[in-house]
């Protein structure tokens, strides 16, 4: 695919009719990342992420050079202390394969930051697997700084 000079990338919202593709393309993100869920787990995530469209997610495709490049999910979370002020979260990030490695996802992340500061939110944060290291250089290209560890003990 090549690179056109200049081309932005446009957040377009995800609609029902898409959930068939949502869900596949969601799940060559899960094995990206190297864990695959349950495909129930899965299907049911698709089903929560249209019925929640708008309202706990917005979940968005990256539409650049008239095709789709990438998805995000996006939150919107009040601060507990000052619930009037925003922190955005970014659930999802994913550049589709082919579109890889050519400022696709630079620009998607950019098209998230303007929705994000459209909403008024300010700090932004997103959770990142130890092991994607491919991600975690693309974060901190991005600005990103490690904020805290995240520990699970499983039950
Ligand atoms: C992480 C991901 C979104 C990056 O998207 P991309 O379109 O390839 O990234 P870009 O081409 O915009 O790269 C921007 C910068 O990020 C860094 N970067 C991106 N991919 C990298 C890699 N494989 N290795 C090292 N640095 C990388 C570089 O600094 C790059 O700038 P450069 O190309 O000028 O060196 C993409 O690899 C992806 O979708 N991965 C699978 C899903 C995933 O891990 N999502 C993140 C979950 S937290």
């Amino acid at each position: 695919v090549p690179l056109r000079g200049g081309e932005t990338v446009r957040l377009v919202r995800c609609v029902p009719a898409d959930a068939p593709e949502l869900g596949a393309r969601l799940w060559d993100y899960w094995a990206d990342l190297g864990v695959m869920p349950p495909a129930s787990w899965h299907q049911r995530y698709v089903e929560r992420l249209i019925e929640e469209q708008g309202r706990s997610r917005h979940t968005f495709w990256g539409q650049g050079g008239g095709e789709r490049v990438g998805l995000t999910v996006l939150r919107l979370d009040p601060d507990w202390v000052q619930p009037e002020r925003l922190v955005g979260y970014v659930a999802e990030f994913t550049v589709f394969r082919p579109f890889r490695r050519q400022g696709w996802g630079r620009r998607l992340f950019r098209a998230a930051g303007e929705w994000f500061r459209a909403q008024g939110c300010g700090d932004l944060e997103l959770d990142v697997l130890p092991t994607n290291v491919r991600a975690q250089a693309f974060w901190a290209a991005e600005g990103f700084r490690l904020a805290y560890h995240r520990l699970r003990l499983h039950g």
